[in-house]
Parts: C-alpha cells; sequence; structure tokens
C-alpha cells in the first residue's frame, strides 16, 4: 500500500470541518469564541486538566482554578500548597505540581507563554501536544495537535493501517498535511485555534472509538469508511507479553495440623500480607531439586503435589508448583491452625494454592 495520505485537498477538508465546529461546538470556557484567540494559560491549564479527565469533571475544576490563580503569574507567586488543594479530586498531582514549577519557569524567565510550537516544548514538561495546542489556540500557528482523539481521526480519515504506537509518525505527519497549504485556500483559513478545537470536537462527538459516520463532515472522504473498517482503526499493536516468573510454594504441615506461613514485607507486591512461603522467584522454570529444597522452610518429607497455579500481576505472570511436608520449625514465619485461615488477610495467589493443596480457607469472620 502507498504510504497514507489525506484523501483531499488540506484547505477543503479544513473548511469542511470549521463549518461542521461552527454549527456543532460545544460552548467550553477555555475556548475562544469563533475566529478568536485563547487566553494561552487557559489553553495550557484546560490542557493539563483534560489529559486526565473528562469535559464534564473539568469544566467546573478549571473555572475554580482560573478564578483562584487568574494570570500564569497569579499560580507562579502562589505556594505550591494552595495550588495542589485547588487540584484536589483531580488527581495526578504530579501535573499540578508540573504545572506550578512550570509557571514559575515562565515568570522568572521573562512572564509570557513563547508563542511558537519550538519554544513551548522547550519548556519543562510540555509535550509535543501541549506545545501545538497552545501555539494554534493560542497563537493562531498553523499546527494541528494530535492527542488521542486526534489520532483516531486521522487514523480513519488516512485508512492508516499501521498499529499505534508506530503509527505516532504517521499520523503528525497527516496532521502536518492538514495545517498545509492546499490547492483551493481560502475561507476559513486564518482559524487555525478553531481547526485544531474542531479535530478534537470531532473525535470526541462523532469519530468516536464506536463512530458516528452519519454526522461526520469528512464521511464522504473518509478512507476507513470507504473500506468498512472505520470501528477497527486505529489498529493497536498487541501488548508485549508480561516477563513470567517461577516459583515453588510449600504446604507445611505441623503434628496438629497447622500451617506455616509467613508475612511480607511491607513494602512492594502484596505489601504486609500472608503468604505460604515459596522460594524465590526466578525467570525461569526450576530443572532440579537441588534448588528447591535450597529455597523451602525446614521440613521433613518434602515432595510435590501435582498441578500448578498460574497467577497474573499487574506487570508479571507468575507459576508456582506446590510441595508438601512436615515440619515444627517456624523459621520467619509462623503455624496457623488451618480453621482461622479466614481471619487472615491472603493474597488471591495464596488462596489459588491453599486449594491446590485440598484447603479452602474459610470466608473471612
Ligand atoms: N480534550 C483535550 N483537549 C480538549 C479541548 N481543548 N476541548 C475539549 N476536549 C478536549
Amino acid at each position: 500500500m502507498d504510504p497514507p495520505a489525506l484523501p483531499a485537498d488540506p484547505a477543503r477538508l479544513r473548511r469542511r470541518l470549521l463549518l461542521w465546529y461552527d454549527a456543532n461546538r460545544r460552548d467550553l470556557p477555555w475556548r475562544a469564541p469563533p475566529g478568536g484567540r485563547a487566553d494561552p494559560y487557559a489553553v495550557l491549564v484546560s490542557e493539563v486538566m483534560l489529559q486526565q479527565t473528562t469535559v464534564a469533571t473539568v469544566r467546573p475544576r478549571f473555572l475554580a482554578f482560573v478564578r483562584r490563580f487568574p494570570t500564569l503569574e497569579a499560580l507562579a507567586d502562589a505556594p505550591l500548597d494552595d495550588v495542589l488543594h485547588e487540584w484536589q479530586g483531580l488527581g495526578y498531582y504530579r501535573r499540578a505540581r508540573a504545572l506550578h514549577g512550570l509557571a514559575r519557569t515562565v515568570r522568572d524567565g521573562g512572564g509570557a507563554l513563547p508563542a511558537t510550537v519550538a519554544g513551548l516544548e522547550a519548556l519543562p514538561g510540555v509535550g509535543p501536544y501541549t506545545a501545538a495546542a497552545i501555539a494554534a489556540m493560542a497563537f493562531g500557528v498553523p499546527t494541528v495537535p494530535v492527542d488521542g482523539n486526534v489520532a483516531r481521526v486521522l487514523a480513519r480519515l488516512a485508512r492508516v493501517e499501521t498499529p499505534l504506537p508506530a503509527a505516532w509518525p504517521v499520523l503528525r505527519r497527516l496532521a502536518a498535511d492538514l495545517a498545509g497549504a492546499g490547492a483551493g485556500e481560502g475561507a476559513g483559513d486564518g482559524r487555525w485555534g478553531d481547526l485544531a478545537q474542531a479535530a478534537i470536537e470531532l473525535g470526541a462527538l462523532v469519530c468516536r472509538p464506536a463512530p458516528a459516520c452519519g454526522g461526520c463532515p469528512w464521511r464522504e472522504v473518509c478512507e476507513a469508511r470507504a473500506a468498512g473498517v472505520e470501528a477497527a482503526l486505529p489498529r493497536k499493536a498487541a501488548r508485549a507479553a508480561k516477563p513470567r516468573r517461577y516459583a515453588v510454594a510449600f504446604l507445611v504441615r505441623r503434628d496438629d495440623g497447622a500451617l506455616l506461613l509467613r508475612r511480607r514485607p511491607e513494602t512492594g507486591l502484596l505489601a504486609g500480607l500472608v503468604e505460604l512461603p515459596t522460594t524465590p522467584w526466578q525467570e525461569g522454570p526450576f530443572r532440579d531439586e537441588g534448588a528447591i529444597l535450597a529455597g523451602a522452610p525446614e521440613a521433613l518429607d518434602l515432595r510435590p503435589l501435582p498441578g500448578e497455579v498460574r497467577h497474573g500481576f499487574t506487570h508479571l505472570d507468575l507459576t508456582l508448583g506446590l510441595w508438601t511436608g512436615a515440619g515444627h520449625e517456624a523459621g520467619d514465619g509462623f503455624f496457623w491452625r488451618q480453621d482461622r485461615l479466614g481471619e487472615l488477610a491472603l493474597p488471591t495467589l495464596t488462596r489459588k494454592l491453599l486449594r491446590l493443596g485440598g484447603i479452602t480457607p474459610g470466608a473471612r469472620p
């Protein structure tokens, strides 16, 4: 296939999109009136907020934020604690800190946000998307910011079959083409801020993950729609397989039937929870008994039980074998009566292992 290209003259695409935007735009407090320029500070604050939450959530929070800190300078002069307080509930406090730090950098460097994409991108914490959004919306720079919404729109319009994230450079090139010169330049050009908002709006209202092509100003030229693949685009690369780790757990019973357990460290995975003792986790399956026994607690007659337990964590998958034996040395663990297992906060992984060993911990009282 040829490299993806815009399916029509960019000026014509822009004109149609802007006509649609003028008739369908939502009135949002950070947006300029049609044809106008937005306040760069308002664009900055709103885009940082919109990176993490929905328009409905952001709207009142944006208004409250700019009422409290009406300018970049006011934000820079405010104590960080006040900013974090105003950010409460929006999550990702790292972003609020970065925004505050950025305001101070700009204040100390002369006071105004740069008016070019390159100047904006040079600021700490400002990525290509936010830089393009501010440049277009506040300074009228001919550029189309590509966030997830706009990526979806462009991937469909030009039928980009390359999966994300590999497709990002192609999508940025298509965005640059859309903002570029076309044969039929004229009406509508110069409205670069509106064009950026319009592309975002199309992705938010029409070209949604489940597309509503009936309302789309580009439906007649959309390559994905012509091929009937619009709902399948943009494609996404299969996530990299999670690493797998291997371990052996031990079901050690005392004469009175109590089981040997241990508590996990207070930090890290399954912090502070109680589990069966295991060998250290390793990258490959255990090949010899020596390595298993070296990682085992004090016990007699240790032998493997048939079967295994597989468990998925967010970042890794674990496969465990289960060995059983008899013992009375608790080591760094403790013995616990089987009929009181329900009182403990046992991770699912441990419950699975117990089940494989024929034990069902009761419900927590
Ligand atoms: N999502 C990201 N940026 C946005 C904007 N400027 N308006 C509406 N939704 C958005």
